[in-house]
């Protein structure tokens, strides 16, 4: 038997399944990365101005249209093929868990339904001051905007590099990476804890591991499976795969 057929005998005979997507998932849809070199956000921009607490207090209306140039980006891209396979597989499995790092939206543009949101939402907002999400505001040509109900100012609601994530999807996707048959690391660098923990967490509680990227990670030499391979490529196969 060759791995791939292993690889999707594993998934077969599995009953709960839990996936971890970071950005290379949306990378087939024009959504940059942050760390592939060159093309990766974090090769152009500094993650402590734009993306922590105290760089926005130092310049709130760069990071505002900072935030505000990616969500344009975002609504001008669809889901890819990669997203759509992650919709279907829902379906597959008596019980399927999404989480995601990503902040795009696309898994649920895509059709995936209850995706746990680790990093946030950029097509969401919310008060700096409150922390409570913000669905309209009056434009009083303040950048960034100002909060409706005490004047401070309005964020994106996404989690920024010093500050904790969510507590309720956290704990969801830790009790998914824990009590699942296969777990499959999709499009990650593998390299921001506490996401980066949930694949050796599957490990730990006996689950058997795939890891799904074109490069190798942290992650690579501890999977059962690596599949070397484009999202975009590798899930329609698999979803066909599991079909047949
Ligand atoms: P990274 O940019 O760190 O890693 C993206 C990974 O996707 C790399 O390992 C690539 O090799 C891989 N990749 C690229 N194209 C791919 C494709 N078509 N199919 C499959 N994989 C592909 O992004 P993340 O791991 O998501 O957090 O980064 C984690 C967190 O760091 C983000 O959520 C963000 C960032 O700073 C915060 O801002 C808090």
């Amino acid at each position: 038997m060759n791995l791939e057929s292993e690889l999707v005998a594993a998934l077969k005979r599995a009953r709960r399944v839990t996936v971890l997507t970071g950005a290379g998932v949306s990378a087939e849809s024009g959504v940059p990365t942050f760390r592939d070199a060159q093309t990766g956000l974090w090769a152009d921009f500094r993650p402590e101005d734009l993306a922590t607490p105290s760089g926005f207090l130092r310049n709130p209306q760069l990071v505002w249209e900072w935030y505000a140039w990616r969500r344009e980006r975002v609504n001008t891209v669809a889901p890819n093929p990669a997203h759509h396979a992650l919709a279907a597989m829902a379906d597959v499995f008596p019980e399927f868990h999404l989480i995601t790092q990503n902040v795009d939206g696309l898994h649920q543009r895509a059709g995936s339904r209850d995706v746990i949101e680790l990093h946030g939402n950029i097509t969401r907002t919310k008060c700096f001051d409150e922390g409570t999400v913000v669905a309209e505001w009056k434009d009083t040509g303040h950048v960034p905007p100002q909060c409706p109900h005490c004047g401070g100012h309005l964020r994106p609601d996404v989690v920024w590099f010093e500050e904790m994530l969510p507590v309720d999807e956290l704990q969801r996707a830790t009790h998914a990476a824990m009590h699942c048959d296969v777990f499959l690391s999709i499009g990650t660098s593998g390299l921001v804890y506490p996401a980066a923990g949930l694949p050796l967490q599957a490990l730990g509680s006996g689950a058997t591991v795939i890891e799904v990227n074109p490069e190798p990670t942290p992650l690579t030499a501890r999977v059962h499976f690596a599949i070397s391979s484009a999202a975009g490529v590798a899930l329609p196969r698999l979803v066909e795969q599991l079909r047949a």
